[in-house]
Protein backbone atom coordinates (compact mmCIF):
# COMPACT_ATOMS: atom_id res chain seq x y z
CA UNK A 1 0.00 0.00 0.00
CA UNK A 2 2.52 2.27 0.82
CA UNK A 3 4.17 1.52 -2.41
CA UNK A 4 1.69 2.80 -4.10
CA UNK A 5 0.85 5.74 -2.33
CA UNK A 6 4.58 6.95 -2.72
CA UNK A 7 3.94 5.83 -6.80
CA UNK A 8 1.62 7.74 -6.87
CA UNK A 9 2.62 10.91 -5.23
CA UNK A 10 5.96 10.79 -6.80
CA UNK A 11 3.85 10.81 -10.57
CA UNK A 12 2.09 13.72 -9.17
CA UNK A 13 5.24 15.67 -8.15
CA UNK A 14 6.81 14.87 -11.13
CA UNK A 15 3.93 16.21 -13.50
CA UNK A 16 4.07 19.78 -11.61
CA UNK A 17 7.87 20.02 -11.53
CA UNK A 18 9.06 20.20 -15.00
CA UNK A 19 12.04 18.45 -14.61
CA UNK A 20 11.75 15.31 -12.57
CA UNK A 21 15.10 13.26 -12.03
CA UNK A 22 14.54 9.71 -11.11
CA UNK A 23 17.61 9.94 -9.71
CA UNK A 24 17.19 11.78 -6.91
CA UNK A 25 14.56 8.98 -5.81
CA UNK A 26 15.63 8.75 -2.18
CA UNK A 27 17.35 5.25 -0.84
CA UNK A 28 14.09 3.99 0.71
CA UNK A 29 13.07 0.46 -0.18
CA UNK A 30 9.03 0.82 0.44
CA UNK A 31 8.75 -3.04 1.30
CA UNK A 32 10.16 -2.71 4.63
CA UNK A 33 8.11 0.44 5.93
CA UNK A 34 5.54 -1.65 8.25
CA UNK A 35 1.83 -0.03 8.13
CA UNK A 36 2.24 0.93 11.79
CA UNK A 37 4.94 3.66 11.12
CA UNK A 38 3.19 5.42 8.65
CA UNK A 39 2.04 8.83 9.59
CA UNK A 40 -1.29 10.32 8.53
CA UNK A 41 -0.21 12.20 5.36
CA UNK A 42 -1.93 15.35 6.10
CA UNK A 43 0.33 17.38 3.58
CA UNK A 44 1.46 16.53 0.38
CA UNK A 45 5.77 15.44 -0.05
CA UNK A 46 7.99 17.70 -1.19
CA UNK A 47 8.79 18.46 -4.76
CA UNK A 48 10.95 15.83 -6.16
CA UNK A 49 12.66 18.54 -7.96
CA UNK A 50 16.66 18.77 -7.28
CA UNK A 51 16.67 22.42 -7.43
CA UNK A 52 19.96 22.30 -8.71
CA UNK A 53 21.44 26.12 -9.30
CA UNK A 54 20.57 26.88 -13.82
CA UNK A 55 24.00 27.94 -14.42
CA UNK A 56 27.41 27.21 -12.21
CA UNK A 57 31.05 29.20 -11.88
CA UNK A 58 32.15 27.67 -14.81
CA UNK A 59 29.55 28.21 -16.92
CA UNK A 60 31.02 31.33 -19.20
CA UNK A 61 28.73 30.68 -22.27
CA UNK A 62 25.00 30.98 -20.66
CA UNK A 63 22.60 33.79 -20.91
CA UNK A 64 21.16 34.66 -17.31
CA UNK A 65 17.86 34.45 -17.06
CA UNK A 66 15.40 34.60 -13.85
CA UNK A 67 13.46 31.25 -15.63
CA UNK A 68 13.15 28.39 -13.61
CA UNK A 69 10.49 25.41 -15.21
CA UNK A 70 7.37 26.78 -15.46
CA UNK A 71 8.24 29.95 -13.25
CA UNK A 72 10.10 33.47 -14.41
CA UNK A 73 10.39 35.40 -17.13
CA UNK A 74 13.01 37.00 -19.24
CA UNK A 75 14.26 40.34 -17.82
CA UNK A 76 13.20 42.85 -20.27
CA UNK A 77 15.42 45.69 -18.44
CA UNK A 78 19.07 45.97 -18.37
CA UNK A 79 21.10 43.31 -16.88
CA UNK A 80 24.47 43.34 -14.86
CA UNK A 81 25.47 39.79 -16.18
CA UNK A 82 29.09 39.19 -14.30
CA UNK A 83 26.64 39.67 -10.93
CA UNK A 84 23.69 37.47 -12.00
CA UNK A 85 26.31 34.65 -13.20
CA UNK A 86 27.91 34.71 -9.89
CA UNK A 87 24.43 34.73 -8.16
CA UNK A 88 22.15 32.31 -9.62
CA UNK A 89 20.34 31.33 -6.19
CA UNK A 90 19.57 35.16 -6.30
CA UNK A 91 18.69 35.87 -9.52
CA UNK A 92 16.94 32.25 -10.32
CA UNK A 93 16.28 30.96 -6.70
CA UNK A 94 16.16 26.94 -5.84
CA UNK A 95 11.74 26.71 -5.31
CA UNK A 96 12.44 25.41 -1.58
CA UNK A 97 13.86 29.30 -0.87
CA UNK A 98 11.11 30.70 0.94
CA UNK A 99 9.76 34.06 2.97
CA UNK A 100 12.10 36.80 3.57
CA UNK A 101 15.92 36.68 5.19
CA UNK A 102 17.96 39.55 5.06
CA UNK A 103 20.80 39.48 2.96
CA UNK A 104 23.95 37.31 4.35
CA UNK A 105 26.71 37.85 1.30
CA UNK A 106 29.01 40.47 1.74
CA UNK A 107 31.85 40.97 -1.24
CA UNK A 108 34.50 42.73 0.45
CA UNK A 109 35.02 44.40 -3.24
CA UNK A 110 31.93 46.23 -2.37
CA UNK A 111 33.68 47.57 0.84
CA UNK A 112 34.90 51.33 1.05
CA UNK A 113 38.54 50.95 0.84
CA UNK A 114 40.86 53.18 3.13
CA UNK A 115 44.37 53.92 0.92
CA UNK A 116 46.82 54.76 3.40
CA UNK A 117 50.62 55.08 2.41
CA UNK A 118 52.24 51.88 3.16
CA UNK A 119 48.81 49.82 3.07
CA UNK A 120 44.75 49.43 2.94
CA UNK A 121 42.42 48.29 4.80
CA UNK A 122 38.55 47.61 4.26
CA UNK A 123 35.82 46.31 6.46
CA UNK A 124 32.44 44.74 6.82
CA UNK A 125 30.39 45.51 9.55
CA UNK A 126 26.51 45.90 10.48
CA UNK A 127 26.31 48.63 8.44
CA UNK A 128 27.24 46.74 5.39
CA UNK A 129 25.28 44.23 6.08
CA UNK A 130 22.59 44.11 8.96
CA UNK A 131 22.42 40.98 9.67
CA UNK A 132 26.09 40.40 10.70
CA UNK A 133 24.98 41.80 14.36
CA UNK A 134 27.36 39.29 16.17
CA UNK A 135 31.09 39.56 14.30
CA UNK A 136 32.75 42.12 12.16
CA UNK A 137 35.52 41.83 9.76
CA UNK A 138 38.75 43.85 8.24
CA UNK A 139 40.88 42.37 5.25
CA UNK A 140 44.50 44.36 5.66
CA UNK A 141 47.22 44.75 3.63
CA UNK A 142 50.69 46.15 4.68
CA UNK A 143 53.50 46.68 2.04
CA UNK A 144 56.96 45.36 3.94
CA UNK A 145 57.56 47.03 6.81
CA UNK A 146 54.35 48.79 7.42
CA UNK A 147 53.01 49.30 10.60
CA UNK A 148 49.13 49.22 11.66
CA UNK A 149 49.94 51.48 14.27
CA UNK A 150 50.08 50.35 17.82
CA UNK A 151 45.85 50.24 19.63
CA UNK A 152 43.62 49.01 21.02
CA UNK A 153 39.48 48.69 20.70
CA UNK A 154 36.40 46.96 22.63
CA UNK A 155 35.72 44.13 20.84
CA UNK A 156 38.32 41.32 20.57
CA UNK A 157 40.16 40.92 17.72
CA UNK A 158 41.22 37.39 15.50
CA UNK A 159 43.49 37.05 12.95
CA UNK A 160 44.56 34.75 10.46
CA UNK A 161 47.58 35.80 7.64
CA UNK A 162 46.19 35.04 3.91
CA UNK A 163 50.10 36.02 2.81
CA UNK A 164 53.68 36.58 3.88
CA UNK A 165 53.96 37.04 7.59
CA UNK A 166 53.32 40.04 10.00
CA UNK A 167 54.70 40.42 13.54
CA UNK A 168 52.41 41.06 16.51
CA UNK A 169 52.84 42.37 19.91
CA UNK A 170 51.03 43.02 23.08
CA UNK A 171 51.08 43.45 26.61
CA UNK A 172 48.13 42.15 28.94
CA UNK A 173 47.18 44.21 32.00
CA UNK A 174 49.39 42.37 34.43
CA UNK A 175 52.33 43.47 32.30
CA UNK A 176 53.65 40.70 30.77
CA UNK A 177 54.36 41.22 27.18
CA UNK A 178 54.10 38.97 24.30
CA UNK A 179 55.92 38.84 20.46
CA UNK A 180 55.90 36.96 17.73
CA UNK A 181 56.07 36.23 13.67
CA UNK A 182 52.90 34.64 12.21
CA UNK A 183 52.95 33.24 8.90
CA UNK A 184 50.56 32.43 6.48
CA UNK A 185 47.53 30.03 7.73
CA UNK A 186 48.63 30.84 10.93
CA UNK A 187 46.04 33.27 13.65
CA UNK A 188 46.30 35.91 16.54
CA UNK A 189 43.81 37.00 19.27
CA UNK A 190 44.13 39.73 21.57
CA UNK A 191 41.01 40.08 24.20
CA UNK A 192 38.69 43.18 24.18
CA UNK A 193 41.27 46.63 25.08
CA UNK A 194 44.39 44.62 25.24
CA UNK A 195 47.15 47.00 23.01
CA UNK A 196 48.70 45.43 20.13
CA UNK A 197 50.68 46.38 17.36
CA UNK A 198 50.66 44.25 13.74
CA UNK A 199 54.16 45.38 11.24
CA UNK A 200 54.53 43.31 8.16
CA UNK A 201 58.11 41.86 7.66
CA UNK A 202 60.14 41.47 4.80
CA UNK A 203 59.42 37.21 4.58
CA UNK A 204 58.08 38.12 1.77
CA UNK A 205 59.07 41.17 -0.64
CA UNK A 206 55.58 42.15 -1.23
CA UNK A 207 54.39 42.41 2.94
CA UNK A 208 51.28 40.74 4.13
CA UNK A 209 47.61 40.76 3.69
CA UNK A 210 45.24 39.28 6.59
CA UNK A 211 41.99 39.22 7.59
CA UNK A 212 40.64 40.20 11.24
CA UNK A 213 37.13 39.31 12.90
CA UNK A 214 35.76 41.25 15.69
CA UNK A 215 33.15 39.61 18.15
CA UNK A 216 30.61 42.69 18.03
CA UNK A 217 28.85 43.36 14.47
CA UNK A 218 29.60 47.20 15.15
CA UNK A 219 33.10 47.08 15.74
CA UNK A 220 34.47 49.91 12.85
CA UNK A 221 38.46 50.33 12.42
CA UNK A 222 37.72 53.40 11.90
CA UNK A 223 37.05 53.96 15.75
CA UNK A 224 40.04 52.41 17.47
CA UNK A 225 42.30 53.55 20.12
CA UNK A 226 45.26 54.56 18.57
CA UNK A 227 48.43 56.02 20.34
CA UNK A 228 48.92 58.61 18.35
CA UNK A 229 45.86 59.96 18.15
CA UNK A 230 45.74 59.46 21.88
CA UNK A 231 48.83 61.48 22.38
CA UNK A 232 47.92 64.17 19.90
CA UNK A 233 44.76 65.43 22.23
CA UNK A 234 46.36 65.27 25.94
CA UNK A 235 47.87 68.98 26.09
CA UNK A 236 51.40 68.07 26.35
CA UNK A 237 52.15 69.64 30.09
CA UNK A 238 50.16 66.11 31.08
CA UNK A 239 52.44 63.82 28.64
CA UNK A 240 55.55 65.72 30.34
CA UNK A 241 54.51 64.82 34.10
CA UNK A 242 53.03 61.02 33.19
CA UNK A 243 56.21 60.31 32.01
CA UNK A 244 58.56 62.34 34.17
CA UNK A 245 60.52 64.02 31.17
CA UNK A 246 60.66 67.69 30.46
CA UNK A 247 58.17 68.24 27.61
CA UNK A 248 60.78 68.71 24.54
CA UNK A 249 61.30 64.90 24.90
CA UNK A 250 58.08 65.13 22.91
CA UNK A 251 58.72 67.56 20.05
CA UNK A 252 58.58 65.87 17.74
CA UNK A 253 55.19 63.60 18.17
CA UNK A 254 52.44 63.25 15.21
CA UNK A 255 49.87 65.81 15.34
CA UNK A 256 47.43 63.54 14.65
CA UNK A 257 46.77 59.56 14.07
CA UNK A 258 48.87 57.43 11.54
CA UNK A 259 46.77 54.43 11.22
CA UNK A 260 49.14 52.43 9.05
CA UNK A 261 52.12 53.98 8.07
CA UNK A 262 55.46 52.93 6.27
CA UNK A 263 58.33 51.77 8.12
CA UNK A 264 61.29 49.52 8.18
CA UNK A 265 60.82 46.19 8.49
CA UNK A 266 61.96 44.61 12.16
CA UNK A 267 64.91 42.08 12.16
CA UNK A 268 64.12 38.81 12.16
CA UNK A 269 65.63 38.19 15.30
CA UNK A 270 64.35 40.97 17.63
CA UNK A 271 62.72 39.80 21.17
CA UNK A 272 60.09 41.81 23.06
CA UNK A 273 62.26 43.76 25.41
CA UNK A 274 63.12 41.99 29.06
CA UNK A 275 59.78 42.22 30.93
CA UNK A 276 60.20 42.19 35.20
CA UNK A 277 56.62 40.65 35.16
CA UNK A 278 57.55 37.74 32.46
CA UNK A 279 55.72 37.19 29.41
CA UNK A 280 52.37 36.00 29.01
CA UNK A 281 51.70 32.41 29.79
CA UNK A 282 49.97 31.68 26.85
CA UNK A 283 50.34 32.78 23.53
CA UNK A 284 48.49 35.17 21.95
CA UNK A 285 48.83 33.38 18.01
CA UNK A 286 48.20 29.82 17.23
CA UNK A 287 50.59 27.66 14.39
CA UNK A 288 47.15 26.72 12.74
CA UNK A 289 49.48 25.93 9.24
CA UNK A 290 51.04 23.14 11.36
CA UNK A 291 48.24 21.49 12.13
CA UNK A 292 47.27 18.51 11.22
CA UNK A 293 43.89 18.44 9.37
CA UNK A 294 41.20 15.72 10.01
CA UNK A 295 41.27 14.15 6.55
CA UNK A 296 37.47 13.37 5.78
CA UNK A 297 35.59 11.88 2.70
CA UNK A 298 35.18 14.76 0.51
CA UNK A 299 37.64 17.48 2.60
CA UNK A 300 39.75 18.20 5.33
CA UNK A 301 38.65 20.41 8.64
CA UNK A 302 41.29 21.56 11.14
CA UNK A 303 40.09 23.75 14.37
CA UNK A 304 41.20 25.68 16.75
CA UNK A 305 39.87 27.04 19.43
CA UNK A 306 39.79 27.72 23.19
CA UNK A 307 40.74 24.10 24.01
CA UNK A 308 43.87 24.38 21.94
CA UNK A 309 44.36 28.06 21.50
CA UNK A 310 43.71 29.00 25.03
CA UNK A 311 43.58 32.83 24.73
CA UNK A 312 40.79 32.86 21.89
CA UNK A 313 38.14 33.14 24.67
CA UNK A 314 35.24 34.53 21.82
CA UNK A 315 36.32 33.22 18.66
CA UNK A 316 36.54 29.72 17.30
CA UNK A 317 37.51 28.63 13.68
CA UNK A 318 37.18 25.59 11.52
CA UNK A 319 39.55 26.00 8.51
CA UNK A 320 37.70 23.61 5.99
CA UNK A 321 38.98 22.36 2.55
CA UNK A 322 35.84 20.87 0.32
CA UNK A 323 36.56 18.71 -2.93
CA UNK A 324 34.47 19.11 -6.12
CA UNK A 325 30.98 18.09 -4.86
CA UNK A 326 31.33 17.78 -1.69
CA UNK A 327 29.57 19.17 1.31
CA UNK A 328 29.71 20.62 5.06
CA UNK A 329 27.21 19.03 6.27
CA UNK A 330 23.64 20.25 7.30
CA UNK A 331 24.39 21.35 10.61
CA UNK A 332 23.81 24.44 12.69
CA UNK A 333 25.54 25.90 15.69
CA UNK A 334 23.81 25.93 19.32
CA UNK A 335 24.38 29.29 20.13
CA UNK A 336 26.99 30.70 17.94
CA UNK A 337 26.55 33.06 14.89
CA UNK A 338 29.32 32.39 12.03
CA UNK A 339 31.07 34.53 10.09
CA UNK A 340 32.94 32.88 7.06
CA UNK A 341 35.33 33.99 5.00
CA UNK A 342 36.16 32.00 1.53
CA UNK A 343 39.54 31.77 0.37
CA UNK A 344 38.76 30.33 -3.13
CA UNK A 345 36.40 28.58 -4.61
CA UNK A 346 32.68 28.46 -5.07
CA UNK A 347 29.90 27.65 -2.64
CA UNK A 348 26.13 28.25 -2.09
CA UNK A 349 24.78 28.31 1.90
CA UNK A 350 21.20 27.65 2.44
CA UNK A 351 19.58 30.15 5.51
CA UNK A 352 16.50 27.98 7.05
CA UNK A 353 15.57 30.78 9.47
CA UNK A 354 12.57 28.83 11.01
CA UNK A 355 8.84 29.48 10.09
CA UNK A 356 9.35 28.05 6.23
CA UNK A 357 12.17 31.08 5.90
CA UNK A 358 14.82 30.16 3.91
CA UNK A 359 17.24 31.63 1.58
CA UNK A 360 20.08 30.42 -0.50
CA UNK A 361 22.81 32.63 -1.68
CA UNK A 362 26.16 32.22 -3.90
CA UNK A 363 29.65 32.61 -2.33
CA UNK A 364 33.44 32.96 -3.98
CA UNK A 365 36.90 34.01 -2.60
CA UNK A 366 36.88 37.57 -1.42
CA UNK A 367 33.12 37.03 -0.07
CA UNK A 368 31.80 36.79 3.53
CA UNK A 369 28.39 34.77 4.31
CA UNK A 370 26.95 35.38 7.54
CA UNK A 371 24.76 32.73 9.64
CA UNK A 372 22.96 33.70 12.85
CA UNK A 373 23.00 31.81 15.77
CA UNK A 374 20.54 28.09 15.41
CA UNK A 375 19.91 29.06 11.28
CA UNK A 376 19.94 25.52 9.73
CA UNK A 377 22.61 25.57 6.70
CA UNK A 378 25.29 23.86 4.56
CA UNK A 379 28.24 24.78 2.55
CA UNK A 380 28.59 22.93 -0.58
CA UNK A 381 31.31 23.30 -3.33
CA UNK A 382 29.39 24.14 -6.43
CA UNK A 383 32.39 24.92 -8.51
CA UNK A 384 35.46 22.27 -10.42
CA UNK A 385 38.14 23.08 -7.71
CA UNK A 386 38.48 22.70 -3.85
CA UNK A 387 36.84 25.04 -1.92
CA UNK A 388 39.07 26.48 0.84
CA UNK A 389 37.36 28.49 3.59
CA UNK A 390 37.05 29.85 7.40
CA UNK A 391 34.06 28.55 9.09
CA UNK A 392 34.45 31.21 12.14
CA UNK A 393 32.15 31.16 15.16
CA UNK A 394 31.62 33.66 17.96
CA UNK A 395 32.49 31.23 20.90
CA UNK A 396 35.30 29.76 22.92
CA UNK A 397 34.16 26.47 21.53
CA UNK A 398 33.75 24.96 18.17
CA UNK A 399 30.69 23.50 18.40
CA UNK A 400 27.73 22.03 15.81
CA UNK A 401 24.75 20.01 15.63
CA UNK A 402 24.46 17.68 12.80
CA UNK A 403 21.40 16.34 11.53
CA UNK A 404 22.75 13.15 10.24
CA UNK A 405 23.80 12.67 13.61
CA UNK A 406 20.52 13.57 15.44
CA UNK A 407 18.69 11.55 13.48
CA UNK A 408 21.30 8.32 13.70
CA UNK A 409 20.51 8.80 17.54
CA UNK A 410 16.82 9.26 17.95
CA UNK A 411 14.10 6.45 17.80
CA UNK A 412 13.72 5.08 14.15
CA UNK A 413 9.82 5.10 14.79
CA UNK A 414 9.93 8.37 15.93
CA UNK A 415 12.30 9.51 12.48
CA UNK A 416 10.19 7.49 10.38
CA UNK A 417 6.60 8.66 11.86
CA UNK A 418 8.10 12.26 10.36
CA UNK A 419 9.99 11.17 7.60
CA UNK A 420 8.49 7.74 6.05
CA UNK A 421 12.26 6.66 5.36
CA UNK A 422 12.55 3.03 5.10
CA UNK A 423 14.67 1.15 8.23
CA UNK A 424 17.49 0.74 5.37
CA UNK A 425 17.21 4.90 5.27
CA UNK A 426 17.88 5.56 8.78
CA UNK A 427 20.27 2.34 8.87
CA UNK A 428 22.81 5.07 6.64
CA UNK A 429 22.53 7.69 8.96
CA UNK A 430 25.66 8.56 10.27
CA UNK A 431 25.96 8.01 14.50
CA UNK A 432 29.38 10.01 14.52
CA UNK A 433 29.81 13.54 13.17
CA UNK A 434 30.68 13.76 9.07
CA UNK A 435 31.73 17.51 9.49
CA UNK A 436 31.88 16.90 5.89
CA UNK A 437 30.14 14.60 2.83
CA UNK A 438 30.98 13.73 -0.35
C1 LIG B 1 28.82 45.86 20.71
O1 LIG B 1 29.36 47.14 20.85
C2 LIG B 1 28.41 48.14 21.16
C3 LIG B 1 29.13 49.47 21.24
O2 LIG B 1 29.84 49.70 20.09
C4 LIG B 1 27.73 47.82 22.46
O3 LIG B 1 26.70 48.76 22.71
C5 LIG B 1 27.14 46.43 22.39
O4 LIG B 1 26.63 46.06 23.65
C6 LIG B 1 28.16 45.42 21.97
N1 LIG B 1 27.53 44.13 21.76
C7 LIG B 1 27.96 43.03 22.34
C8 LIG B 1 27.20 41.78 22.00
O5 LIG B 1 28.93 42.99 23.08
C1 LIG C 1 33.12 21.81 -14.55
O1 LIG C 1 32.38 20.66 -14.26
C2 LIG C 1 31.18 20.57 -14.99
C3 LIG C 1 30.41 19.40 -14.45
O2 LIG C 1 31.24 18.27 -14.34
C4 LIG C 1 31.52 20.47 -16.47
O3 LIG C 1 30.32 20.40 -17.21
C5 LIG C 1 32.29 21.68 -16.88
O4 LIG C 1 32.71 21.60 -18.22
C6 LIG C 1 33.52 21.86 -16.01
N1 LIG C 1 34.15 23.11 -16.31
C7 LIG C 1 35.47 23.26 -16.32
C8 LIG C 1 35.94 24.64 -16.65
O5 LIG C 1 36.24 22.36 -16.07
Amino acid sequence: MNFSLNKIFVASACLLALSCTVASAPLSSPTTTSLSALPSPTVPYASEDPNMPLWGPDSSDVDPQPIRNSLGATVLGPQNHPLELENPSLFAPPTTDHGDIPNAKWPFDFSHNRLQTGGWARQQNVNDMPISTEMAGVDMRLEAGAIRELHWHTSAEWGYVLKGSTQVTTVTPDGQNYLATVNKGDLWYFPAGQPHSLQATADDPAGTEFLLVFDNGTFSDDSTFLLTDLLAHLPKEVIAKNFQLPQSAFDRIPGQQLYIFPSVPPASNVEAPYDPQGQTPDPYSFPLSQMNAMQLPGGTIKIADSTNFKVAQTIAVGEITLEPGAMREIHWHPTQAEWDYFIEGNARITLFAANSNARTFDYQGGDIAYIPQSYGHYVENMGNTTLHYLEILKSDKFQDVSLNQWLALTPPTLVKAHLDVSDETIAHFSKTKQYIVG
